[in-house]
């Protein structure tokens, strides 16, 4: 028995369980002793796993790879660094970071039949339905996959998903625009190659080098949140045994819905509908009055701030220097004003997100709104291959097969068609 544990009575028979406290947790199958379910709709206050990966202290404002303050990676890491990181658990040495940059280049090229598929979506289909099929559909040129039993196939698989996304995603991008396909270029790194594929235009693009790493920051802040919404679709649906493109495209498809990929393009709706900076008491009145929620503010899990935000407010300031002011800046600077010295927003511990920003910066680097999620995706990548990974070498993880409390019918016996009335 664990030094620290928990007595749980059962009023209705008298029975007494002592079950043990482990990691602040209680195990859910220790119910069972007392023919008891635990019910946790959205899992509100159940650990799905164990994970070495991410550490996340909402109260406190904290957000850890690997042991590593999110504010370091993001100063010092390269995007590629950082998979490395979430991927191996440790940073790279300088040989191994060259090796891995090495051998993710010569797996960015895709079989040139996606681009016959992708051909065959309207001009007007979301972006991000578009990557969900894709890479979905690597599935199927890669049948190797499905050894997920088999470690080096499992490596290589992780490889290929990272290498092939951004040609993927930039793809993606043209389509939506009507452009030509550009191909990978090997003398680029990850993100120049991936700005490039999206918006070279007759052989030429002149790389901006503070978008570049304005965007790969952008890039780390999100590659990792622990057991976020898509994250929890790519284990639950990778607890299968499927392969991981199937596993990986379950998470974009969770990321495409508006409670978790989407709040930085809802944020621009709503500086839209302000309109101007004037308007915005106006507006913060309206939502302490329960007209509609301030968008980009609050979170599930920081209830003291999105350490996340803070840095984003530093891109967003080098961005703005490069591609001068948007108007929408002006607008969403005087709602935080207000609203972080307002009662209302202060008592209810809502601070800005990390969606506050990201969507006004990826709007000056010139992608549309309905693009950013892609872009999030594209970001969340390593997160999802690596949470992925550990699941597969965890002994306790099983195939994701939660409970229910029945509220249906008692059993009652059929009608025949003609006798119902
Ligand atoms: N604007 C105004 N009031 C808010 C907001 C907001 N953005 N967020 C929460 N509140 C209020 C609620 O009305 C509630 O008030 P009450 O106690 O008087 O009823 C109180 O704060 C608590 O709100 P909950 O909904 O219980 O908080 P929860 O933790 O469930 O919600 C969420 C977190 C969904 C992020 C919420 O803050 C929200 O809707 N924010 C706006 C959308 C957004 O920015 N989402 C992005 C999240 S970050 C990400 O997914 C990457």
């Amino acid at each position: 028995m664990a030094d620290e544990t928990l007595t749980i009575r059962d009023n209705r028979t008298g029975t007494e369980i002592e079950v043990p406290i482990v990691d602040g947790t209680i195990h859910a199958t220790d119910l069972r002793q007392l023919g008891l379910t635990s019910y946790d709709p959205a899992f509100l206050n159940t650990a799905s796993c164990r994970s070495a990966i991410t550490y996340i202290d909402g109260d406190a404002g904290i957000l850890r790879y690997r042991g590593y303050p999110i504010e370091q990676v993001a100063e010092h890491a390269t995007f590629l660094e950082t998979a490395w990181l979430l991927l191996e658990g440790e940073l790279p040495t300088k040989e191994q970071l060259a090796a891995w940059e090495d051998e993710v280049r010569t797996h960015t090229y895709v079989h040139t039949n996606v681009t016959t598929f992708l051909d065959g979506f309207r001009h007007d289909a979301h972006p991000m339905g578009m990557l969900l099929g894709a890479v979905g559909a690597l599935s199927t040129f890669y049948p190797d996959a499905k050894n997920i039993g088999d470690a080096e196939s499992r490596r290589l698989q992780k490889v290929r998903l990272i290498a092939k996304f951004p040609t993927i995603a930039a793809w993606v991008f043209r389509h939506t625009r009507g452009l030509p396909y550009v191909f990978p270029r090997n003398d680029l790194d990850y993100i120049g190659n991936f700005v490039n594929m999206t918006f070279e235009i007759g052989g030429r693009h002149e790389p901006n080098p503070v978008l570049q790493r304005a965007l790969e920051i952008l890039l780390i802040l999100h590659a990792d949140h622990e057991q976020n919404a898509s994250t929890n679709a790519v284990r639950g649906v990778g607890s299968t045994h499927v392969d991981p493109f199937s596993a990986v495209s379950a998470g974009v498809a969770a990321l495409y819905g508006p409670l978790h990929g989407g709040a930085n393009e809802a944020v621009l709706l709503m500086l839209d509908e302000i309109g101007t900076k004037d308007r915005v008491p106006e507006f913060i009145e309206s939502v302490k009055a329960g007209h509609g929620r301030l968008m980009g503010f609050g979170h599930r899990v920081y209830k003291s701030y999105d350490p996340r935000a803070k840095l984003i407010k530093r891109v967003a300031d080098d961005v703005f220097a490069e591609t001068g002011l948007n108007p929408k800046l002006e607008i969403a600077l005087e709602l935080e004003k207000i609203a972080l010295e307002d009662e209302y927003f202060v008592s209810r511990k809502l601070y800005p997100n990390v969606d506050f920003y990201s969507g006004l910066i990826y709007q000056a680097m010139g992608y549309p709104t309905d693009y950013f999620t892609v872009l999030f995706a594209l970001g969340r990548l390593p997160g999802w291959v690596s949470q992925w990974d550990e699941m597969l070498g965890d002994p306790e993880q099983k195939i994701a097969r939660p409970r229910q409390i029945y509220t249906g019918y008692d059993e009652r016996d059929f009608v025949p068609l003609e006798q119902r009335g």
